[in-house]
């Protein structure tokens, strides 16, 4: 057999769109999915789509239907194990079988047996038992409904010290199984095992669906004095806290559905992103980001929104996160919360579109470090320009992505006034001297610069990406509008929220507010946009700026994705005009040149040409 971990991973590191590709060459892109002509049956017209996002196929002519490996069991004639094996080759994940263990001689498995059992005890103790009013009545009071408490399968510890210990009993599950996995404990004062969790709101913590490894237990309001607010599982056999994500056994889907993944600290901020609506959301449960934790993430994306708490703690957590997953080759975020606020406090208080709207504020993790450098005051004096730097360049380092490192270290010099070549040779220095610290220099305690802490601050660095700028400028001065419907189309936004807000602007120019329609993340990103009163300084080269990097960046999405296509394309007509194609694209990439400067201006050289410049 195949241990449950690695057919998981083969599933979620697999390719189906590349899986089912190699049997059916009609595959067509249509919109997130794909459609061809079903392979299992006689198929007229393209009835078989393939959902990528999802992870399965379906037809909806025969009504087949699966993942990537019961494509290639029900293609190829496969087993499952040699289906896993298969997908894996494909994916680079090395399947090893194991012997066929016999469950009775598996050692976790009493052990996921207990946690099954409790699990279940501690959610009728919640919705069935009387003792269960005032944890369900907590519950309403913070927002959450039956709907998300059980697709977390949150459920209550009466205030019992042997509640549990009894219905286990009953059910031969014995103290010594509860006590391995932390449900029983003892002290000192009571040899005697008892309950561990009491009168507490229980939230179980699996690493696969039903596969609760650890719980997790919040005391109700007006608890007993003294008492931590949440106790979790001690580390038992079946959970290392620093290898286990909660949320990400349901948010898998989501997260390859979204690109990204929203990364908070508490149980109650995963809840509560849900119930607003954000499902792809996980939280590291009040420990320190692990590379392990970030190589779980890496499966599903590479895009990572950190919404830690706002005071100087969180920000630490922040920043120490953000160089992990830079090491571990991930692209970090930071969503900023108003002062004392945390995910859920902002759903509460906002509403469920107020935690998308700073999300879709969210600065790229050196965009935020140079934002709070410039807050500080620190590239107002020599002194501070050399701190800063050294803030800065563990993080540039971090950076294992050789581009993301490169647009840092750019980044860094444009701000700071350093030579690039300086910052390179800095680079390296810090590369010979580790375990320098990866804070950001918060150390510097400004009085004259404390105020303005919380408030969004408005200063003038490259902080914003192409996209939102470009936007924020034409609902600024709405005359831009015509001019960058010439240059660009809404195919060439990455930002699917984005796309849709400009087709809208260009659609009617003079929109106050959002048009009738618009779905939810547009709408919010919209009004923030219209609400926004950041400083964008020249118009002109603001446009140009945006325009040029939108388009390059449009070029460059084109020219790879028609490279790909080629690789995988039989010769024929086809693959003759997509040769062709890609010829011209090259051809005004080149001309479009590398440098930001001369992009622009020999963009707008070629649409003066009367250049075809966007598929739009
Ligand atoms: P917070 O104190 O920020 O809690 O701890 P919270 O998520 O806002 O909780 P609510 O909203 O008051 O219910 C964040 C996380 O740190 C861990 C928990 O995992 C918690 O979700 N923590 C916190 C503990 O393990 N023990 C504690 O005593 C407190
Ligand atoms: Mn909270």
């Amino acid at each position: 057999m195949i241990p449950d971990e690695v057919v998981e991973e083969v599933r979620a590191r697999a390719d189906i769109v590349e899986v089912v590709g190699e049997f059916v060459t009609d595959l067509k892109k249509s919109g997130k999915d794909y459609k061809a002509k079903c392979p299992f049956h006689e198929d007229r017209t393209p009835s078989f789509y393939v959902v990528p996002a999802k992870g399965f196929y379906k037809c909806f002519g025969c009504g087949e239907s699966g993942d990537a490996f019961t494509f290639v069991m029900k293609k190829m004639g496969l087993e499952f194990v040699e289906a896993v094996k298969y997908v894996g080759s494909r994916c680079g994940v090395d399947v090893q079988e194991v012997r066929r263990q016999d469950p009775e001689q598996d050692p976790m498995r009493p052990l996921l047996e207990a946690n099954a059992f409790a699990r279940d005890w501690f959610t009728s103790q919640l919705w069935e038992s009387a003792a269960g009013t005032r944890a369900r009545a907590y519950l309403e009071r913070r927002g959450v409904d039956r709907e998300v408490a059980d697709r977390f399968g949150l459920g209550y510890a009466p205030e019992d010290w042997r509640g549990l210990r009894g219905a286990a009993a009953v059910h031969g599950i014995g103290d010594e199984v509860l006590l391995e996995v932390g449900l029983l404990t003892t002290s000192e004062r009571s040899p005697e095992p008892y309950d561990r969790f009491r009168d507490r709101i229980i939230f179980p913590i699996e690493t696969l669906p039903g596969r609760v490894v650890a719980f997790g237990g919040r005391v109700l309001d007006g608890g007993v004095k003294g008492a931590p607010k949440y106790l979790n599982s001690p580390e038992t056999p079946l959970y290392h806290k620093g290898e286990v994500l909660y949320g990400l056994s349901s948010a898998r889907h989501a997260i390859r559905r979204e690109g990204g993944v929203l990364v908070v600290e508490g149980y109650m901020d995963v809840v509560s992103a849900v119930s607003a609506g954000l499902d792809h959301v996980v939280a590291t449960l009040g420990t320190a980001m692990t590379a392990e934790h970030a190589r779980l993430l890496k499966r599903y994306t590479t895009q990572v929104f950190l919404l830690f708490d706002s005071d100087l703690a969180g920000q630490k957590a922040t920043f120490r996160a953000g160089d992990v997953l830079l090491t571990e080759g991930l692209h970090p975020s930071v969503v900023t919360l108003p002062p004392g606020e945390d995910p859920d406090s902002v759903a509460q208080r906002e509403g469920s579109d107020g935690l998308a709207r700073y999300i879709e504020q969210a600065l790229d993790i050196v965009d935020r470090k140079l934002q709070i450098l410039e807050e500080r005051d620190f590239f107002a004096s020599i002194d501070g320009v050399r701190r800063a730097l050294d803030g800065l360049l563990p993080t540039v380092r971090a950076a294992a992505d050789p581009a993301l490192r490169d647009i840092y270290a750019s980044k860094v010099a444009e701000r700071t006034g350093v030579r690039p070549q300086t910052i390179q040779d800095e680079l390296r220095k810090a590369e010979a001297a580790p375990g320098r610290s990866a804070d950001p220099p918060a150390r510097r305690p400004d009085p004259r610069q404390r105020a303005g802490r919380g408030t969004v601050p408005r200063v003038g660095i490259p902080a914003l990406g192409p996209e939102r700028q470009l936007l924020l400028l034409l609902v600024k001065d709405r005359s831009w509008i015509d001019r960058a419907a010439e240059l660009i189309g809404a195919a060439d936004f990455v930002e699917p929220t984005y796309r849709v807000i400009f087709e809208a602007l260009v659609e009617d120019p003079e929109l106050q507010a959002a048009p009738d329609g618009l779905d939810l993340a547009a709408t919010a990103a919209l009004e923030a946009l219209l609400g926004s009163d950041e400083e964008l300084g020249h118009g002109g080269r603001v446009f140009e700026d945006s325009v040029a990097r939108i388009r390059r960046k449009s070029l460059a999405r084109r020219i790879s994705g028609l490279r790909q296509d080629l690789l995988e394309a039989h010769e024929g007509p086809e693959a003759e005009e997509a040769r062709e194609e890609l010829q011209h694209l090259e051809d005004e990439r080149k001309a479009l040149g590398e440098d930001p400067a001369t992009a622009s201006r020999n963009l707008l050289k070629l649409s003066r040409g009367g250049k075809e410049t966007s598929d739009g």
